[in-house]
C-alpha cells in the first residue's frame, strides 16, 4: 500500500546506540545494529531478558532513552504520536505476543480494523480484501467465527492476517509460535517463509524457540539480560558453536536436556 519514501535506504531497519528501559531501570543499553531488505531476523534470548521491551522499541511504542532508530533511513525515535502514526504504522505490521485480537470482534471485523481506520475503502472492496488476508494466513471460511473459538495456532494466523492488512514491508512478530505444539509451530514457521518469500516482507521475529530459528533465520541476533545488550549476531548455524558459553548453552540446551 505504501512504499518507503526513501527507497534507496541501504537497509530496511537500523539501531544506532540504542539504549531502553523502563523510567529509572536500564533493560537493554548500546544497541547497534542494521536489517537487510527483505531479510528474516530473529531476535533470540531467554525469558525476562528484554525481548519484548526491544520490540516494543523497535515498532516505536517504547522511546529509546539513548540513541536512535532508523526505519527505511528515516528517525523514528524523534517522531511525534501523529508523525508515529502516519508514518510507521503504514510500514509496519506487529503481531503482538497475545495475539491482541479483539474478543467482541469477529475475524474479519479485527482483520477490516487497521483499513477502516486509515483508509474509507469502500464495504465490498473491504470484505475482498479481508478475505484476501484471511486466505493468505489459510484461514478462508473463518471471517464469521470469533477469537474464543479458534484454536491457538489459528489466534497466532489471525493475528498475523491483521498485521498484514495495511500490507506492511516490515512485519514483527513476538514470539509467533509461542505455546503452540512443535507440529503447529512448523505450520507458523512455514507461514512466516512463504510470506517473505511470495510478498518480500523484512521480518523482525522474536523466539526462543530453537526449531522455528533454525527453520526461519537469514539472521540472528541474542541478547542477554545481564550483559543488557547484544552478545551474539549471526547466521544460527554460525553463532550455534559460539565459544560463548550463553551463547552456546542456548543453542545446545534442548540436546543436552534430551535422552540421547
Ligand atoms: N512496562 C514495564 N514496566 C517496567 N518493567 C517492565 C515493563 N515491561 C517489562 N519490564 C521488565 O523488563 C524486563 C524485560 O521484560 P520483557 O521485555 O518482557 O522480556 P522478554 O520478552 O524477553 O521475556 C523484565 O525484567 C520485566 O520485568
Ligand atoms: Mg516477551
Amino acid at each position: 500500500m505504501t512504499s518507503p519514501t526513501s527507497s534507496e535506504a541501504q537497509y530496511a531497519l537500523c539501531a544506532e546506540n540504542v539504549s531502553l528501559g523502563y523510567g529509572d531501570r536500564i533493560i537493554l543499553e548500546n544497541i547497534n545494529f542494521c536489517v537487510e531488505h527483505g531479510q528474516i531476523v530473529t531476535i533470540l534470548g531467554g525469558s525476562g531478558c528484554g525481548k519484548t521491551t526491544f520490540m516494543k522499541g523497535l515498532v516505536g511504542l517504547l522511546k529509546p532513552t539513548q540513541g536512535r532508530f532508523e526505519l527505511y533511513g528515516k528517525d523514528i525515535s524523534a517522531l511525534s504520536a501523529e508523525g508515529w502514526l502516519d508514518w510507521v504504522s503504514k510500514r509496519v505490521g506487529v503481531l503482538f505476543q497475545s495475539g491482541a485480537l479483539i474478543g467482541s470482534l469477529t475475524l474479519a471485523e479485527n482483520v477490516a480494523l487497521p483499513i477502516r481506520e486509515f483508509s474509507n475503502t469502500p464495504k465490498e472492496m473491504l470484505d475482498e480484501i479481508v478475505r484476501l488476508k484471511l486466505a493468505m494466513v489459510r484461514l478462508e471460511g473463518y471471517g464469521s467465527y470469533y477469537p474464543a473459538e479458534l484454536s491457538g495456532g489459528m489466534k497466532k494466523r489471525a493475528g498475523l492476517a491483521r498485521a498484514l492488512a495495511l500490507d506492511p514491508n516490515i512485519l514483527f512478530c513476538d514470539e509467533p509460535t509461542g505455546g503452540l505444539d512443535p507440529v503447529i509451530s512448523a505450520e507458523i514457521d512455514d507461514l512466516l517463509l512463504e510470506l517473505n518469500y511470495l510478498l518480500g516482507i523484512t521480518m523482525i521475529v522474536i523466539t526462543h524457540d530453537l526449531p522455528t530459528i533454525m527453520a526461519i533465520s537469514d539472521w540472528s541476533i541474542m541478547i542477554d539480560g545481564d550483559a543488557r545488550g547484544i552478545i551474539a549476531s549471526g547466521a544460527p548455524r554460525d553463532i550455534a558453536n559460539s565459544s560463548d558459553p550463553r551463547v552456546y548453552d542456548f543453542f545446545h540446551r534442548q540436546v543436552s536436556r534430551g535422552k540421547a
